[in-house]
């Protein structure tokens, strides 16, 4: 998702410019006119909350330091509210943006601009941000309609296709190995919905405790091609889909359905399998208790290059991720 559209944008969008400092303001204010967008300003994070309740802007851009509210908080609130969560949120600061980076990430925000900003730099920045605005709503869109689908084939909601655990764990995966906002996000999606073709299978068989007969696990295997075949018709179709289908699939070549080998994956996909496998393995099962973290971190490693891609298993693994996905899980007492 490198490739820049160029040319005029469809329709004139509003961005909203936070900032305390007058000149700054005017300035970014008459640079965003100058590519063709509407603007508002708003002279700090209070205030910035207020105006994009009322306005829905395309995108707020945030300076960081700020009096009354800063820019961190206001976005935490931007992002808590489900009113403006969608609302790409670019950062703008004056300072070493390494530190601000993590800051900016843990408040929810989309994108970190260091200050001064180049003409070119900010309508880039723009652009893919307006773009995440699409995807965004076309992936939530998604979500709605296969929630819709999915409560009518399964109204107990026993068969549990939507796993956000596996979802945020995606997420934080991809912008861990450094994929853009909008990969970011459609891996977020991907893991939402990568069991979905489970609502095909009979809720028995999804249920079995003990072995499964080779007839039955063929069964289980066909929820992959099941699940691209439902998400199939909607959008983003390109790489929702295929991270369905092919999230069972092996580095080494020995998965399914398709027995794809090493980068022939969708990185999706992998990343998935990988965030799939680790949050099993922390789970209780009827079989078994769940593993220790650093179990399941020794299992990652020793299926690191045959099951799982080993740029994967080794980011995740040397990270924070996996104390603090156990953390949310209340598995202090079981890291060690
Ligand atoms: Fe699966």
């Amino acid at each position: 998702m490198d490739d820049l559209p160029s040319g005029p944008m469809p329709e004139r969008r509003t961005i909203l410019v936070t900032d305390d400092s007058g000149p700054n303001r005017d300035l970014l204010c008459g640079q965003l006119s100058t590519l063709g967008f509407w603007t508002e300003a708003a002279t700090n994070g209070e205030e910035a909350v207020r105006a994009a309740r009322r306005l829905k802007p395309d995108l707020i851009l945030m300076d960081v330091e700020m009096p009354v509210m800063n820019g961190h908080e206001a976005c935490k609130q931007l992002k808590a509210d489900p009113a403006t969560a969608e609302i790409p949120v670019l950062m703008m600061t004056g300072f070493d943006p390494r530190p601000e980076r993590s800051k900016m990430v843990e408040a929810g925000g989309d994108d970190l601009i260091v200050k001064p900003i180049p003409m070119r730099d900010l309508q880039v920045r723009v652009r893919a941000l307006l773009r995440l605005k699409e995807l965004r709503r076309d992936l939530r869109s998604t979500q709605e309609s296969l929630r819709e689908l999915v409560k009518r084939e399964d109204p107990t909601e026993s068969k549990a296709p939507f796993d956000d655990s596996v979802a945020l764990t995606a997420q934080a995966l991809a912008r861990l190995i450094g994929l853009d906002a909008e990969d970011q996000e459609v891996a977020y999606h991907a893991g939402l919905l990568h069991d979905i073709g489970q609502i095909g299978l009979p809720e028995a068989l999804l249920n079995k405790q003990g072995g499964l007969t080779p007839e039955e696990f063929a069964q289980i295997k066909q929820h992959t091609i099941l699940g691209a075949e439902i998400a199939g018709p909607f959008r983003p179709a390109s790489v929702l889909a295929p991270a369905i289908r092919h999230h069972h699939e092996r580095w080494d070549g020995a998965g399914y359905p398709d027995k794809l080998q090493g980068p022939a994956i969708p990185m999706m996909a992998r990343i998935v399998a990988v965030a799939d496998a680790f949050h099993a393995m922390i789970t209780d099962r009827p079989y078994r208790p769940r593993h220790t973290v650093a179990k399941a971190l020794e299992i990652l490693a020793a299926g690191s290059g045959a099951q799982w891609d080993p740029r994967l298993t080794a980011a995740f693994a040397t990270s924070s991720l996996p104390q603090r996905i156990a953390g949310t899980q209340g598995e202090e007492a079981k890291i060690a």
